[in-house]
């Protein structure tokens, strides 16, 4: 699939058929997060593949957007490994992790399957179902599967409304 298709394609998916992601497509999406460029190349990603149906029935505790997904991949970084800028000390984890995320996404959408970016969810409560360390930061959770049925992406605002020229 061409580029801009996929990117046309990715929607926010919500409902997955009971179809589980196979290894092989898994490992090859897993392959294109760790194909994601990171600052300084530095790699701090860290991405659980929870699968364990005892396990994504705990992490409701912590979000309610699991959705009915067989797989979720819990994007993260290790803030002891991620870039931080020298004038102010951001750490940019968040922003390679995204990155990842994003790689996987559209990697997926190629494949025909769907995902939806999750970031609204418990993050240390999450973190201790997942028997994470602390230095581990979850920055996103990705359910993904077969999308139950094929939608369009939300609208978006017109170029003119967010392209500023100077
Ligand atoms: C950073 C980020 C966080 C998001 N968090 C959630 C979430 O917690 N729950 C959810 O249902 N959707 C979440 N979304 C999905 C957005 O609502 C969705 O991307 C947006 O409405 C545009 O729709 P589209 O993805 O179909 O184009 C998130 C998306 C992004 C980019």
């Amino acid at each position: 699939m061409d580029y801009f298709e996929c990117i046309q394609k990715r929607f926010s998916c919500r409902s997955f058929k009971e179809e589980k992601v196979s290894k092989e497509i898994l490992e090859g999406v897993l392959q294109a997060g760790l194909l994601a460029p990171t600052a300084c190349n530095y790699q701090p990603e860290r991405i659980v593949v929870v699968e364990d149906p005892s396990i994504i029935e705990r992490l409701k505790e912590a979000t309610r957007y699991t959705f009915n997904a067989k797989t979720i991949l819990i994007v993260c970084h290790d803030k002891n490994e991620s870039w931080h800028r020298g004038n102010d000390g951001v750490d940019h984890g968040i922003v390679d992790s995204t990155i990842v995320a994003t790689q996987m996404v559209l990697a997926l959408t190629s494949l025909g399957l769907a995902s939806c970016y999750v970031c609204s969810f418990k993050e240390k409560l999450a973190r201790e179902i997942l028997g994470l360390s602390d230095h581990l930061h979850i920055d996103i959770m990705l359910p993904i599967g077969y999308p139950k049925e094929v939608l369009p992406h939300n609208k978006r605002k017109d170029l003119d409304s967010i392209v500023i020229y100077k």
